[in-house]
Order: C-alpha cells, then sequence, then structure tokens
C-alpha cells in the first residue's frame, strides 16, 4: 500500500515535470461521488473543478491527503475528518485559501454543503 501510494505519487510528480505527451498536465477528472458510509445524511459529489479554482494546486491534496485512485484513501468518516484527515484537512473553519476560510465538517449549518439530499 505505502510502496503503491509513492510510486503513484512519483509518477505524478514525473508527470506535471517533463508533461505527458500531447497534454501539459494530468487531466483532472470529472466530478464523483463517494460510497455512502452508514448513517450518511446525503450524497457527496466531490467536484475537482470547483477545487482547482479554490485549493489551486494539485498538491493540496495530492497525495498526502487522497490517493489518486478512487476509493484508495481510506474510510472516510466524520470522526476522521474532525480530526483534520481527509475533507477535514482543509474544511476546519480555521484553514484560509485564497483569502477564505475553509467552512468547517463540524457546524450543523454546513452538512448540506456536501451531502445531498
Ligand atoms: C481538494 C482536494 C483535491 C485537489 C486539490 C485535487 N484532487 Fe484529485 N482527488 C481528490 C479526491 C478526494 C480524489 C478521490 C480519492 C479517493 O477516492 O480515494 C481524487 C482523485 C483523483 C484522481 C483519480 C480519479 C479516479 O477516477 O480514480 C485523479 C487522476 C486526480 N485526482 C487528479 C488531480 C489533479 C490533476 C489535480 C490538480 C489539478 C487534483 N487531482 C487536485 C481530491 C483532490
Ligand atoms: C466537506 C464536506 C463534508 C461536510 C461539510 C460534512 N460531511 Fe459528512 N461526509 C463527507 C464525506 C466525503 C463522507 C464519506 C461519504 C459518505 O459516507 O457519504 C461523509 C460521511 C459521513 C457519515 C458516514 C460516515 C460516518 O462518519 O459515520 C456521516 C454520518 C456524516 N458524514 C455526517 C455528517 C454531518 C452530520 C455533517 C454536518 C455536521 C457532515 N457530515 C458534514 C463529507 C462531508
Ligand atoms: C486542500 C484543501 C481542501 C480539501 C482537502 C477539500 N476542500 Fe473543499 N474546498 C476548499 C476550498 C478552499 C473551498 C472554497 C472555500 C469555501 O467555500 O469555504 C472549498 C469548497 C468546497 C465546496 C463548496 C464548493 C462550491 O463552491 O460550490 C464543497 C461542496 C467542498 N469543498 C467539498 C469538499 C469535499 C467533499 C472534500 C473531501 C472529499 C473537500 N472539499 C476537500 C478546500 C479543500
Amino acid at each position: 500500500m505505502r510502496l503503491g501510494g509513492l510510486a503513484l505519487g512519483l509518477a505524478f510528480g514525473i508527470g506535471l515535470l517533463v508533461g505527458v505527451p500531447g497534454d501539459a498536465q494530468v487531466k483532472i477528472p470529472p466530478d464523483f461521488g463517494f460510497e455512502k458510509g452508514k448513517d450518511s445524511p446525503g450524497p457527496v459529489t466531490f467536484s475537482h473543478e470547483k477545487h482547482k479554482e479554490k485549493a489551486e494546486k494539485c498538491t493540496a491534496c495530492h497525495t498526502k491527503v487522497f490517493k489518486m485512485k478512487k476509493g484508495t484513501s481510506g474510510t472516510q468518516t466524520m470522526a476522521a475528518m474532525k480530526e483534520g484527515k481527509f475533507c477535514g484537512n482543509c474544511h476546519d473553519g480555521k484553514t484560509e485559501l485564497g483569502g477564505k476560510v475553509v467552512f468547517a465538517v463540524e457546524a450543523k449549518d454546513n452538512c448540506e454543503k456536501c451531502h445531498k439530499k
């Protein structure tokens, strides 16, 4: 697992440096959902497009926070996020990116920003 992540990270780094033939960068994937955990209040869609504008660098998430393959980063529980893992790495109500404090996972008003009904 660790080696796999490292290899992916390296492949990605090299991809950025030398460029993929016919393509300046690794393409960002279209929006996708996550497998719903028990009691999840609703499906969560993650948008690379929106995060590209806001979090800018791929390295803000890859590969320290998220691996570069869907469903390989571990079980995303809210408890882990509250400890600063996964989405909670930025969505903690403290981290500032692009001059804005990123909304927190904990706040009740924010559940629906990620979990759609
Ligand atoms: C805000 C966090 C974040 C940023 C920034 C980010 N990603 Fe991702 N990326 C994710 C998440 C979350 C996943 C899914 C990981 C999982 O399910 O384990 C992912 C997965 C991927 C995948 C695999 C998709 C698949 O179908 O398996 C690729 C390719 C990818 N990202 C490319 C990029 C590139 C290129 C950039 C920079 C332009 C980027 N990402 C920036 C969060 C991010
Ligand atoms: C920044 C985005 C985000 C916010 C905000 C957020 N969640 Fe989540 N949550 C996720 C993701 C991603 C998952 C994993 C996919 C799933 O289970 O639907 C998840 C999973 C869950 C789960 C199932 C896993 C577990 O921990 O038991 C519950 C329950 C949950 N969220 C409740 C909440 C509640 C309640 C709120 C508001 C206080 C909230 N979430 C706010 C992104 C978020
Ligand atoms: C590298 C930091 C970072 C990580 C990790 C991250 N986000 Fe974000 N996200 C941001 C920033 C910055 C914004 C824009 C500021 C805001 O809206 O508070 C944002 C905004 C959002 C928005 C609102 C988008 C809009 O404008 O409609 C959603 C929904 C969201 N994130 C979901 C997620 C989910 C789900 C995850 C985990 C799978 C995640 N984010 C992980 C930085 C991050």
